[in-house]
């Protein structure tokens, strides 16, 4: 599929189907709409008097254009009320849209920015928004199906028309960001679907080598031995009950600026979480392929970065293992020395997570960063309490919890602070070792933040806790049911207004 950027009027060019927005309560068309309508005799009119089209939010009505105008059918789709129309709504109806017509089985679209006027936004970033809305809805999994669908065809072409000359370059320039992000983000949601037979710890550290060689990163992979050299033994403790080999991936992007900011991305990589000898039940078990969704988030950000050509330099850490029972796994009890010299006592071996990644936090100290934020399927706590909209987040530092709000806003993917007063630290103090691995389960989402707390040092660091928010049971607006690719877009943004 193509998107073409087409310098003309959208009323003179020939499509399968032409699509248009349209606010609600809107009584009078205008501008654009108002010269199609004419074109077409009324026909966009009519069907709102008569109230076959009020213009909610993704309310979709298709007419024929009885060759009117070139371009065979019209789809109005519905952009809702003028105040709430944001970048996101603006993602969400390009998606639907893209969706309708790949499930018409149309070729080929000619469209138009939706409500470009009201929006008012840079037009690269509309140009953007849209962009990902269609690519990102249109992303499909059929890498494990044998029997392929033979009457199913493809969006070819879809033609985004603009008439004014000067916004075209903003326009190309969204376009393309649009593309870079949008493939990335289908990268981590294929990471994510990926069962943990072929998305092991190796795989993703091939992965990762991938990303490196073809967009000029550097990548260092370390394996058990030079793992237990530097004395992770909190990431080795989980990784010993596995035959999988565990991987700790470092991928880092330099800018071409000198001196630049440095920014650490830590991503929990455990390709399979069964909670080991505290075995989870068996009931949804094989969901917990989806607990390196944070390290596939890391991939995916570091290999749009690199394409974007960001001004950062941009270190991604990736503590990658499974979580298992055997005879030589991490027991109820055990006490783990930790890469910063630290005790853990581990009481439960399903809280896995912070102790592959304290390891990866203490260690993430020696890139001298000006903040370090790690993703991590982390609790299902945070699930309880924010549900599916929102992911959880906790940290050191106002400034830098804000600017990943901001940056979540714009993105769609929305973040909400759960509080992490000193009086949690109470929680997890152990009776033999500096630190309990659990806190019990009252906060259970903050208790293991503030875990993490203990192996970050002074510098800004933030805490994304993505359990609820990595996978989506029903569709979106823009992503199908399956992995969602939570992070990568939302790092971009925080990186790209990082310094600004
Ligand atoms: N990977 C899980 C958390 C999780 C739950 C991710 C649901 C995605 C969806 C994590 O390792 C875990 O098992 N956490 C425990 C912590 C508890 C033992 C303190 C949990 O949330 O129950
Ligand atoms: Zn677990
Ligand atoms: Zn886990």
């Amino acid at each position: 599929m193509r998107i073409r950027i087409t310098h003309g009027r959208i009323e003179e060019i020939a499509s399968e189907i032409m699509a248009i927005g349209i606010f609600e309560e809107e009584k009078r068309l205008k501008g654009k709409v108002e010269a199609i309508d004419k074109k077409l005799r009324g026909m966009i009119s009519t069907a709102i008097k008569q109230g076959d089209f009020k213009g909610k939010f993704r309310q979709i009505l298709v007419l024929p254009t009885q060759r009117l105008i070139p371009a065979k059918r019209v789809l109005l789709i519905g952009l809702g009320k003028k105040k709430k129309f944001k970048l996101e709504k603006l993602r969400q109806a390009a998606g639907t849209v893209a969706r309708y017509i790949k499930a018409k089985a149309l070729s080929n679209i000619s469209t138009i920015i939706y409500g470009k006027d009201v929006l008012g936004a840079p037009f690269d970033e509309m140009a953007q928004a849209m962009t990902e809305g269609i690519l990102l809805s249109l992303y499909e999994l059929t890498r494990f199906k044998t029997e392929k669908d033979k009457e199913k065809k493809e969006i070819k072409e879809i033609s985004l028309c603009e008439e004014e000359k000067r916004n075209i370059p903003k326009i190309k320039e969204g376009l393309k960001r649009g593309q870079i992000l949008s493939e990335a983000t289908n990268l981590t949601r294929e990471l994510v679907a990926y069962p943990s037979n072929e998305a092991t710890p190796t795989f993703l550290a091939n992965k990762a080598k991938e990303i490196a060689k073809k967009h000029h990163l550097k990548c260092k992979v370390m394996d058990r031995a030079e793992i237990k050299r530097l004395g992770m033994n909190a990431f080795l403790g989980v990784a010993k009950g596995s035959v999988e080999p565990p991987k700790f991936i470092i991928l880092e992007y330099k800018p071409k600026k000198k001196n630049p900011d440095t920014i650490v991305l830590v991503g929990k990589g455990v390709t399979f979480d069964s909670g080991g000898i505290t075995l989870k039940p068996g009931l949804n078990m094989h969901e917990m392929k989806e607990d390196m969704g944070g390290a596939a988030a890391v991939l995916g950000a570091m290999k749009a970065a690199a394409e974007l050509g960001l001004s950062q330099r941009i270190v991604g850490l990736v503590p990658a293992t499974e979580n298992l029972p055997s005879g030589s796994a991490l027991k109820p009890g055990d006490i783990l020395k930790s890469y910063s010299g630290k005790t853990i006592e581990v009481l439960n071996t399903d809280a896995e997570g912070r102790l592959i990644l304290c390891d990866a936090l203490a260690y993430a100290a020696r890139y001298k960063p000006k903040a370090i934020i790690d993703i991590a399927t982390l609790t299902g706590a945070c699930e309880i309490a924010l549900g599916n909209f929102a992911s959880g987040i906790m940290g050191n530092d106002e400034k830098l919890m804000a600017r990943l709000k901001e940056a979540g806003n714009i993105t769609g993917e929305r973040i909400w602070e759960l509080p992490l007063w000193e009086e949690y630290d109470e929680l997890i103090k152990s009776d033999i070792a500096d630190i309990k691995n659990v806190g019990g389960r009252a906060g259970g989402a903050i208790t293991a933040a503030a875990f993490l707390k203990k192996f970050v040092g002074k510098g800004p660091w933030v805490h994304i806790d993505i359990a609820g928010t990595v996978w989506t049971k029903k569709d979106k607006p823009y992503i199908s049911k399956g992995p969602t690719g939570i992070g990568v877009r939302l790092f971009i943004e925080f990186l790209r207004k990082w310094g600004k």
